[in-house]
């Protein structure tokens, strides 16, 4: 029998050794001594006379709220304590009608997909190009958007994410100008984008370009505690009103004082001088850092250098992506030893490259052992051997044959995941994070699917949803 509270202990050891973190929430626990933020017990209360409500915002959290829109230059802006997930729910509730189809990329988060269901949404997918020299998905066409706009007249919203995960940003004021000529709404899932609107050397936020919705972790790359997100919302194309019920239908009826005052505290700090000039010494460190990485022979970062090629619009310099490909170690491998031998915990490994998350609140001696662990690993890698420049399958295009309402409601069986070839998916596979589906709900097995769940499995990649294939019984 463990010696309990277990988690409590165990986050209180971890967090006091030197395991140095590039992931998420991007406080990188520095904030409560950067400002002094008091004994988080001491600010938690709940809806007392005097500190307005969330769900009915009349006081000082409406004050709050119209600030942070202002900040940000929406018409109105939200304060979520249910993750950016209670926003895009919120958001696909609010914004696309019941039962009608919504235009999405397919690289979404598994968050807008259980928006696609509550809602008994159709689907229409536009797929991001695939980036066989780091493994990367890119970016989104804005004419591939248009042509399926054109073709088919009943779509009555879309919804995209960028960045992605890697930092890829697609063209959003061009899908926007499409969107809105057929008068329909944008929705963008910025979620790993709410530090854009802070240095001009991150690309422009989509609100700036005209999305309708835009949903923020400022979590993921601000000062702010896990959980806390920001949904902007720009009058014309949605219903206001329709937006606000379900946000708080998603949302707790008791929600965290901490967190709102977290996220007012973190997007007001950013805009003060300590915070513009932490930025500026952090994006000047990030150069830095990124000219460093350059030089390595064996790993490499992925860079500025892919703009302009597959719908990658632009990137966000703050995630450092480094791909292993082609060095004899894979993604996995290279994650296992920047946290073993060097202390230093990713954000996301994929069978092909690491992902480190950097933010404001980074310390240089932060980066440099960053930079430091790459050039080391680096020089004790080679070219020759290993795991060779393989083809990689992504680019696939899955067969939909029951939207996702339909197929997750439907009996089900389960089955070996190697006898599921040509079945009915009745579930999601995904590698978390990211937390993309490789196969969602209503699509058929395909071999190559099939060969990709088991290939990421032997890697030892998280796959969530793969022990064995979950298949729709009836067909
Ligand atoms: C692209 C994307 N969208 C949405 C989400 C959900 O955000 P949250 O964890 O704030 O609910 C995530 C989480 O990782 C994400 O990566």
């Amino acid at each position: 029998m463990a010696d309990f509270p277990v988690l409590y202990e165990k986050l209180k050891k971890y967090t006091a050794a030197d395991f140095y973190p590039f992931h998420m929430p991007g406080h990188k626990r520095q904030m409560g001594g950067i400002t002094g933020f008091p004994d988080p017990y001491r600010l938690d209360i709940t809806e007392i006379d005097g500190f307005d409500n969330l769900h009915h915002p009349e006081g000082v959290i409406k004050e709050s709220m119209e600030w942070a829109a202002s900040v940000y230059g929406a018409d109105r802006a939200y304060y979520l304590v249910n993750g950016s997930t209670c926003g895009i729910l919120s958001a696909i509730s609010g914004a696309v009608p019941q039962g009608s189809v919504i235009l999405m990329s397919r690289n979404c988060h598994k968050a807008v997909y259980h928006g696609v269901f509550l809602n008994s949404l159709k689907t229409k997918y536009v797929y991001p190009q695939f980036m066989e020299e780091y493994g990367v998905q890119c970016g989104l066409s804005p004419e591939k958007i248009q042509r399926m706009l054109k073709e088919d007249r009943n779509i009555s919203a879309v919804l995209i994410g960028s960045p992605t995960y890697d930092g890829i940003v697609s063209d959003v004021k061009s899908i926007a100008d499409i969107c809105h000529k057929s008068d329909i709404p944008l929705i963008v899932d910025e979620a790993h984008g709410a530090h854009f609107r802070y240095s001009d050397r991150f690309p422009a936020s989509a609100l700036e370009l005209g999305a309708d919705i835009v949903i923020q972790s400022v979590h993921k790359t601000l000062p702010c505690f896990t959980q806390s997100a920001l949904l902007h919302l720009r009058e014309g194309y949605v219903d206001r009103k329709k937006v606000e019920r379900y946000l708080q239908i998603y949302q707790s009826s008791s929600p965290s004082y901490l967190l709102m005052a977290g996220i007012e505290l973190g997007i007001w700090w950013m805009e003060q001088d300590e915070g513009k000039r932490r930025m500026k010494d952090f994006t000047d460190s990030l150069s830095e850092l990124r000219r460093e990485l350059k030089n390595m022979k064996n790993l490499r970062l992925m860079g500025e250098e892919i703009v302009g090629s597959k719908d990658i619009f632009d990137i966000d310099i703050s995630k450092v992506i480094v791909s292993a490909k082609g060095t004899g170690i894979n993604g996995v491998q290279l994650c296992r030893r920047l946290r073993e031998e060097y202390h230093l915990e990713m954000e996301m490994c994929t069978e092909d490259y690491v992902t480190a998350i950097t933010t404001v609140m980074d310390t240089r001696e932060g980066l440099w052992r960053l930079k430091d662990a790459f050039l080391d690993i680096d020089k004790s890698l080679g070219k020759e051997g290993g795991s060779p420049w393989r083809p990689h399958p992504e680019n696939w295009e899955a067969e939909q044959v029951l939207t996702i309402r339909e197929a997750w409601d439907s009996p089900r069986e389960t089955i070996p995941l190697k006898e599921s070839e040509g079945r009915i998916s009745g579930g999601f596979i995904y590698v978390y994070p990211p937390g993309i589906p490789i196969i969602a709900p209503g699509e058929r097995f395909t071999k190559k699917i099939i060969d990709i769940v088991c290939r990421y499995k032997e890697e030892g990649l998280c796959v969530h949803g793969g022990e064995a294939a979950e298949v729709v019984a009836i067909q």
